[in-house]
């Protein structure tokens, strides 16, 4: 193994979730379904088709249903195999042979930084990928799998980063970068959540990295920044002091689903590319913007009718 293969990848999913308060209080919000699969299927398939064999999963209390979403479910399996359903039986068995699962509690919710930390012992000394659940890419290539390239050339911590408007910036770690080549930005800087008269720019950091083992003894050290957590954003300030640190522009669709309107968007996009969904979920939608007056009982329409009830 050189110390530029990036087998592992970190997904913190230990996080509060409260956004999406009540919907996230026993259940976790890395389980919300994108049309029918979970935020963080997304997550792990996209880490699997950047070439990561080990996922890490950082979890916390009431966390357990995504233990048992990449578990095998003999019950289910036996209930499908029975029912002559074995199109949907390997689907589901498939999921639980993604990847090789490890998983890490983090017993409280001390902030980003802290969860990767968490996953020290898993990692070792060796680079790895840190992939947001809620943030969700929709790329050819997927965003794990850029940052990975650009890393094996440029052999220092590399951070997936995309333009946001302006008046954005307070949403997102945001990064003073120094142009190299298009797209790729020597990073200079970083800080979390600035105002918009703070930002040193408005590329944001969205949720893809890999970074070098060096991160953790920074991550010790780290103390809790911003909303009282243990920012991410502060350790990569101090590791990019110390040594070179880039950030890639992601070329893809990202939404942010741990975001009411941004999951919503997503799941609109999603489903209009669903084959099976989409046409009729299409022609829904085109009847749902015109006019009251103006709506015809378009197929969907009819389908709209087969899965509401008057009351
Ligand atoms: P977010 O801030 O987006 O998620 O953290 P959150 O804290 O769960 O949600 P809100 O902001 O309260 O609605 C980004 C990622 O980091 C994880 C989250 O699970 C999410 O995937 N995280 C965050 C942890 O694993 N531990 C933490 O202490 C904080």
């Amino acid at each position: 193994m050189s110390r530029l293969d990036v087998r592992k990848a970190v997904i913190p999913a230990a996080g509060l979730g409260t956004r999406f308060l009540p919907a996230t209080k026993a259940s976790p919000k890395e389980m919300l379904p994108l049309v029918d699969k979970p935020l963080i299927q997304y997550a792990v398939e996209e880490a699997v088709a950047s070439g990561i064999e080990d996922i890490i999963i950082v979890t916390g209390r009431g966390k357990r249903a995504i233990e048992d979403h990449f578990d095998r479910s003999v019950e289910l399996e036996e209930n499908l195999k029975g029912n002559g359903k074995a199109q949907l039986l390997s689907q589901m068995r498939h999921i639980s042979t993604l990847a090789n699962f490890c998983y890490v509690r983090q017993t409280e919710a001390l902030g980003l930084g802290h969860a990767v930390l968490c996953a020290q012992r898993l990692i070792g000394d060796e680079p790895f990928a840190v992939i947001l659940g809620d943030e969700i890419i929709d790329a050819p290539v997927p965003g794990l799998a850029q940052l990975i390239h650009a890393f094996k050339k440029r052999q220092g911590a590399i951070l997936g980063v995309q333009e946001v408007p302006h008046h954005e910036v307070n949403r997102y770690g945001i990064v003073s970068p120094k142009t190299i080549s298009p797209g790729v930005h020597r990073v200079e800087g970083l800080i979390e959540k600035p105002t918009p008269a703070e930002a040193p720019s408005n590329l944001a950091v969205i949720g893809r990295y890999v970074l070098p083992p060096e991160i953790f003894s920074i991550l010790r050290k780290t103390r809790p920044g911003k909303n009282g957590e243990i920012q991410l954003t502060d350790a990569l300030r101090e590791l990019a002091k110390k040594s070179p640190m880039y950030a890639l522009e992601i070329q893809g669709q990202r939404y942010d689903a741990g975001d009411k309107l941004g999951f919503l968007i997503a799941t609109v996009e999603f489903a209009l590319k669903n084959p099976s969904l989409g046409p009729e979920f299409g022609e829904y939608l085109q009847d749902r913007m015109r006019p009251t007056e103006g709506r015809r009982m378009t197929r969907s329409k009819k389908a709209q009718s087969r899965h509401t009830r008057k009351t």
